[in-house]
């Protein structure tokens, strides 16, 4: 499986940078990744997933997530305690990818980040399904997040009013993240951890997916509906094949997925800033596209990931 990310590395390195080191071990990675494939089970499909979500909203019936926001709201979070790691990038691609693939969903944009570049990059996309939440209070004096704001931001459907069936609510968080203080993260249905594979960025992620995954200090004692969100490691700015392994084998112990990496490329130096142009982003979304295809793929076939896996899982 891993076989086939590469070899669109192949491809996108002959458009870039992207170097090829030393042959490496890519056949015992696919060997690998279908026993660890095997080992997905569904040790947490007891709880209600996504997908039974989904099902409630076709079916109109009230979910048993009433007591959450409404069945037919999904949040999208970009999160990892360490900085630089393409937070920002990917909740941009991701949220433009999907306006442009699902135009029957409503997009809530909330950047929770004080310095607010994604936000400001875009603004001038927003229309009548793209939306960006600017609320003061979606943020504390401190600095820190209005948990209690967002929740009640997400409960409320004031989206009804648009035609749309669906809302999709993206969050970009800043460096410094936590499950305790950012405690809404712990109740968000995806939870895309982007990090490159630099030794500083996977130690800082180990911390960062241990404390979700460490119950009784993290998840449990913070959320709202005990329930994990579906975790999506992305491995970013790779530069090398090996650099895809080197993440798999750091965070291989997290019952969580490995998803679609994305490549180092000059092409990102051009995307924030209110001034970048059409063209910037159409050429940095056809770059991305394979990406951009994958994140959809897993926003809309919820089923996908409705199995939880025992170790991390290359979906
Ligand atoms: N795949 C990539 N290739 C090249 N540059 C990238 C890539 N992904 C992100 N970058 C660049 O890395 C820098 C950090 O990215 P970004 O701002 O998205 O990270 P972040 O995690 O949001 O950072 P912060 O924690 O400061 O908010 C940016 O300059 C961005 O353009
Ligand atoms: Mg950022």
């Amino acid at each position: 499986m891993l076989g086939k990310f590469f070899r669109n590395f192949k491809k996108k390195s002959d458009q870039t940078d992207f170097y090829e080191e030393k042959p490496d071990i890519i056949s015992s990675v696919d060997e690998n990744q279908s026993t660890v494939g095997a080992e997905a089970d569904t040790k947490h499909s007891a709880s209600p997933s996504v997908t039974d979500r989904f099902e409630a909203l076709d079916s109109g019936e009230e979910s048993h997530f009433s007591r959450k926001w409404s069945s037919n709201t999904l949040t999208i979070a970009f999160a990892n305690s360490k900085g630089g790691v393409g937070k920002s990038t990917l909740a941009f691609i991701s949220c433009l990818n999907l306006a442009v693939k699902q135009p029957d969903s409503y997009i809530e944009f909330i950047d929770l980040d004080r310095q607010a570049t994604t936000q400001d990059s875009l603004k001038r996309f927003t229309n009548d399904r793209f939306c960006l939440i600017e609320d003061p209070e979606f943020l504390l004096a401190s600095g820190g997040p209005n948990n209690a704001r967002i929740y009640q931001h997400l409960c409320s459907d004031s989206f009804l009013k648009s035609s749309c069936k669906r809302r999709l609510v993206f969050f970009d968080t800043p460096a410094g993240t936590n499950f305790v203080e950012y405690s809404f993260l712990n109740d968000a249905d995806y939870l895309f951890v982007p990090t490159s594979s630099s030794d500083a960025d996977l130690f800082a992620t180990r911390k960062f997916l241990g404390q979700l995954f460490l119950k009784d200090e993290g998840f449990s004692g913070h959320s709202i509906t005990q329930k994990l969100p579906t975790v999506l490691v992305i491995p970013n700015l790779l530069e090398t094949r090996q650099e895809m392994m080197h993440v798999y084998q750091s965070l291989r112990e997290f019952p969580c997925y490995l998803g679609h990496p994305i490549i180092y490329s000059r092409l990102f130096k051009r995307t924030f800033g209110r001034e970048i142009s059409d063209y910037n982003v159409a050429e940095l979304l056809r770059f991305t596209n394979e990406f951009g295809d994958w994140f959809a793929d897993i926003i809309t076939n919820p089923e996908r990931t409705q199995s939880v896996p025992k170790s991390l899982f290359q979906i």
